[in-house]
């Protein structure tokens, strides 16, 4: 696996820190989000008390708390956490990796991931913390972008984006890890997770032209169901027992 650039990741969403929101300012962008928050919502208890790591701005807090609960953020970008603080001021956002969670063992009943997990330079380190900053019976539900062969073009996609000086959000050279369905499973499994759930969602894309998207997202349902390899995020939900 080859590793992920921490201070780059770290550099880069700090300068795009006030500019994040307005990829998901539209309504492609507030769709797409809503969409993949669903998934992990219907997997983490309603009104929790939630930890959510890569938080960036604090969309999905934001989401979660609406049901009641409590959420707490950490993302590695000081510029993001910033941005989350002022979203949600009800909410603590914290600096910090989620390979080192700066909370006690089981304090939170569930946790969440939303597009951080390839990123992440030891996925085994944090999926370890996750299992310990869990209650037992608490839920960790992750989603990110998975492999397949649609998604197999994106590192030269980004490495092209960056030498030609693309101004996008996530559209750079970060030497992103993306997971199979058997990576996944026995990552969380090796962990001690139990119903370990894996499964693809996700054929609209943000970056899709309107027609092309809304087209898309009315055939998501059943494509996510009957047709996976086609979706191209891969998501895992799974308890600690
Ligand atoms: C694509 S953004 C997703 C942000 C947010 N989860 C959302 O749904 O909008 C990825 C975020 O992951 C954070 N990140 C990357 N690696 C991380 C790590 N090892 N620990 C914590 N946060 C990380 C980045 O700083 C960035 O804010």
């Amino acid at each position: 696996m080859s590793g992920t650039k921490t201070d780059k990741i770290r550099k880069h969403y700090d300068t795009v820190a006030d500019t994040y929101d307005s990829h998901y300012d539209h309504h492609r962008g507030r769709k797409y989000h809503t969409h993949l928050s669903g998934h992990l919502m219907k997997a983490l208890p309603e009104g929790g008390n939630l930890l959510d790591i890569g938080c960036g701005t604090g969309l999905f807090v934001e989401k979660y708390i609406k049901n009641g609960g409590c959420g707490t953020g950490l993302d590695i970008s000081e510029g993001m956490v910033a941005k989350a603080r002022r979203r949600c001021p009800d909410c603590e956002f914290l600096v910090g990796t989620g390979e080192k969670l700066p909370f006690d063992d089981c304090s939170f009943n569930a946790v969440s991931s939303v597009l951080v997990f390839s990123y992440v330079r030891d996925p085994v380190a944090m999926l370890s913390e996750v299992h310990r900053v869990l209650e037992p019976g608490g839920s960790v539900a992750l989603l990110t972008l998975g492999k397949k062969l649609i998604t197999r073009g994106i590192p030269s996609l980004y490495k092209i984006g960056e030498k030609i000086k693309i101004k996008h959000v996530v559209m750079k050279d970060f030497g992103e890890h993306y997971y199979d369905e058997k990576e996944m499973y026995s990552l969380f499994d090796n962990t001690g997770f139990a119903e370990v759930d894996v499964k693809w969602c996700s054929f609209a894309h943000i970056d899709m032209i309107d027609p092309i998207f809304s087209l898309a997202t009315k055939v998501e349902p059943f494509v996510e169901k009957r047709v996976p390899q086609l979706a191209y995020n891969i998501f895992v939900s799974a308890k600690k027992e």
